[in-house]
């Protein structure tokens, strides 16, 4: 399993995304406790969520429960294992998303996430999304206090524009580690954000890194490159594009997400893909060529 950095801290080159297991359509309790285990088991060693992973109203944080259960019954070093969550953006129950992006809010968001996750902090703690009521440096002035305050140990933003990433990084006082943004073969709008973390050293955490829940499992009938170089590879249209957005920056850590082990134990071992130089640009070219047509 190959490793890349957040931070102070060293990570699996392939992380778990956790949305799917809590919200719309998730899987019972004991098959998302075993697509953990079974990340776990493979050698992941970053978990991400956030609080707004449920599904009804009445059960904020349901992500962040089931991954802290999940550790708690699992019998490998935990301590080894980044779970990185998320704070300011909100579900009211109704399928919505909505925003809180007020520093006095996401600091006591923060504070009932470290109580679900346990421990003495959290690890790497992520404003969710922008909040255009509320001015950018004073929401993530609130992870500044909290980094200060030693509620979290590291702080990133999620869904930054080149712009937010600068400021974010002047409001921290340099200590910001991750950027989390879309970015997929299907989704390619994130590179410059992906190459000024690559300048900048910061991690660059791609979400939906398959292009989402919906369409994860069409990756390679809507790819035609990633689907033929898969097949003379000899591995999933899936694990491959994983290994493509390894290779674009030696800070990309991908976070597909999964509700069966079965997945996740596949995406793993894009961590142990290498592509040639070539093969990434055929991909990068293929990947642009869909999205003009798109
Ligand atoms: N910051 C943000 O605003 C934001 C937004 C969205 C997501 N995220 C984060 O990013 C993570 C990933 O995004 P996502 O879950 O939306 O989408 P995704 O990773 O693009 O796709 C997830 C789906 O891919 C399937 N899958 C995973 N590995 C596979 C493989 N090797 N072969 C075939 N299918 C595979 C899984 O199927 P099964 O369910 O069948 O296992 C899963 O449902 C989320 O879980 C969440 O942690 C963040």
């Amino acid at each position: 399993m190959q490793h890349r950095t957040i931070g102070s801290q060293t990570v699996s080159a392939i992380g778990l995304g956790g949305m799917p297991m809590s919200i719309e359509g998730r899987p019972d309790q004991e098959r998302s406790v075993r697509t953990i285990h079974a990340a776990l088991d493979a050698g992941v060693t970053l978990i991400d969520t956030a609080d707004a992973y449920h599904r009804d109203a009445g059960e904020v944080g349901h992500n962040e429960s089931l991954i802290a259960s999940a550790l708690d019954s699992w019998s490998g070093d935990r301590d080894g294992v980044l779970v990185a969550t998320k704070g300011g953006h909100l579900r009211p129950g109704d399928g919505s998303w909505t925003l809180n992006g007020r520093p006095e809010y996401l600091k006591e968001a923060a504070a009932a996430s470290l109580k679900r996750l346990g421990g003495e902090a959290i690890g790497l703690y992520q404003f969710h999304r922008p909040d255009p009521e509320v001015p950018y440096a004073e929401s993530v002035g609130a992870l500044a206090e909290l980094l200060d305050e030693g509620v979290i140990r590291m702080a990133g933003i999620s869904n930054a524009n080149p712009d937010q990433i600068r400021e974010a990084n002047e409001v921290l006082g340099g200590r910001l580690v991750s950027v989390q943004n879309q970015f997929s073969p299907a989704f390619r709008s994130s590179l410059p954000e992906l190459q000024l973390c690559a300048e900048l050293g910061i991690a660059f955490l791609p979400w939906s890194p398959l292009g989402g829940i919906k369409s994860a499992g069409d990756l390679g009938t809507k790819h035609d490159a990633f689907a033929e170089l898969a097949q003379e590879k000899g591995v999933s249209p899936q694990r491959l594009a994983l290994a493509w957005e390894l290779a674009l920056a030696p800070v990309v850590v991908p976070i597909p997400g999964a509700s069966r082990p079965e997945s996740i134990e596949d995406s793993v071992q894009a961590g142990d893909l290498q592509l040639s130089d070539d093969e990434v640009a055929r991909l990068s070219d293929a990947a642009k060529k869909v999205e003009q047509q798109d």
